[in-house]
């Protein structure tokens, strides 16, 4: 159980790196196992998520080292041993491992994955494209296996794009026989950047970041080393952050094409934003302007990622703003928090309406969930007085070092574990 403290009012300056992307490692550390290779990685961030996987690995007998933001997996010892469910419930992206699983050992079996309670996170699209691929699936209350002794390839279709359904698509895809083509996939960078490490690994892939990708199988690489992309939504939070004390602040290392959605709807408050080949620079004078209406949409539409630390930053901007949240039911618990600070919130199902005001006053509030306690970080930091904020581990879950690189730009902000 950690705490945060903060005083508000201090302007934000300077030039700092933003992480590793923890949505693009995570499946990437899934997938080191999908043949016998020796895997090194780039670029990793320190984040509770990443060591509770790399235990996952180790479980299966994988030996993993890791060396600040390096990390190496050599999976060639891999066996399907069972993983303790208290590794695998404190995180959604456990799930990948069935995919993974199956890949490798032709058979898998994870406990109900955990992750943010965001609402109801089913994985029946996960499932359907393994079941596609020749899996047979036995669910239970507390675990999820698949058997499939020879993975064929097939036409998966999503009706509706998701994100890990279309990694675990495309990790059990690598070792089926024949041609695998997904259709109605979710086009994040994260699997992309999958993608990319996969074909480092030797599979034939292309269509990542389109709604249509192609897997052709793989020839493996007993070697494999790779770079993971840098996190959006964690350059976003820095962003936002800034616009919302006011000041000058540069992220360092991030594709700013990966963030236009939000530097756009900065912009649109009134902020300065200059965008170099991997910086974006963001001024602010603190006085905003309300954006309109912010409704998230899978990529490239507005990353509900995003929402909570942007509808933070609209706390005290002119006007009224319509956060219209279309991907996870439960995704505006936050705003019960922020509106301890003061804040003018009202919640209708899915949708918020923020009306800016004067001032915020410091109080003691409690994260939900990983992105919401962000956006109370950034509340915080716009308040007058003392903000406390009680994290169950769940923001240090996805910010490698938050509190040292918001002190760094000035604010006045510790942790405690
Ligand atoms: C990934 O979650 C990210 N997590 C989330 O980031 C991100 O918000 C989300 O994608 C965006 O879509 C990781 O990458 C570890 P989805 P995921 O499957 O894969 C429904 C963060 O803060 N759905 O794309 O779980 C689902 O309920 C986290 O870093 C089904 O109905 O998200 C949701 O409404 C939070 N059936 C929608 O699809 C399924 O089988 C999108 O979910 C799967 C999903």
């Amino acid at each position: 159980m950690g705490i945060w403290k903060l005083h508000g009012g201090d302007r934000l300056y300077g030039e700092v790196t933003i992480q590793g992307a923890k949505n693009a490692v995570l499946p990437i550390l899934s997938a080191a196992l999908v043949t016998g290779c020796v895997t090194t990685l780039e670029n990793v961030p320190r984040l509770r998520d990443v060591e509770n996987t790399l235990r996952i690995l180790e479980c299966l007998d994988c030996r993993v080292e890791r060396d600040g933001n390096r990390v190496t997996v050599d999976s060639r010892p891999a066996r399907l041993n069972p993983v303790p469910p208290e590794l695998m419930t404190r995180m959604r992206s456990s799930v990948l491992f069935l995919g993974a699983m199956t890949a490798r050992f032709g058979a898998g079996c994870v406990s109900m994955p955990g992750g943010c309670m965001l609402g109801p996170r089913p994985v029946d699209l996960h499932l359907r494209a393994l079941e596609t691929l020749g899996g047979e699936i036995t669910v239970t209350d507390e675990t999820i296996a698949c058997r499939a002794p020879r993975l064929r390839g097939g036409h998966i279709h999503f009706p509706t794009p998701s994100v890990g359904a279309t990694e675990n698509a495309l990790l059990a895809a690598c070792a089926a026989a024949g041609e695998t083509v997904i259709t109605g996939a979710a086009r994040e960078p994260e699997i992309g950047d999958l993608q990319n490490f996969l074909r480092a690994m030797g599979a034939e892939i292309t269509g990542a970041g389109t709604d249509t990708v192609r897997i052709r199988g793989m020839t493996p690489r007993e070697e494999v080393t790779y770079s993971v992309m840098p996190d959006r939504i964690a350059g976003a939070t820095i962003l936002c952050a800034a616009a919302a004390c006011g000041g000058d602040v540069t992220v360092r290392q991030v594709v700013p094409e990966h963030l236009d959605t939000v530097t756009d709807a900065l912009f649109s408050m009134g902020c300065g934003i200059q965008t170099g080949r991997n910086t974006v620079r963001l001024t602010s004078d603190g006085c905003l302007r309300s954006p309109g209406v912010i409704e998230t949409r899978p990529y490239p539409g507005f990353p509900t990622d995003a929402q909570p630390v942007l509808l933070a930053a609209c706390l005290k901007a002119e006007g009224v703003t319509e956060f219209r949240e279309t991907i996870f039911s439960g995704r505006l618990r936050h705003t019960r928090e922020l509106m301890k600070l003061g804040a003018d919130i009202r919640v209708d199902d899915r949708t918020a309406l923020v009306t800016g005001v004067p001032v915020l006053t410091g109080a003691a509030v409690t994260a939900m969930d990983l992105r919401g306690g962000a956006a109370l970080i950034v509340a915080g930091l716009t308040a007058e007085g003392e903000t406390e904020i009680v994290d169950r581990d769940l923001i240090t879950r996805g910010y490698e070092h938050l509190d040292r690189i918001l002190r760094a730009l000035g604010a006045d902000i510790t942790y405690s574990d």
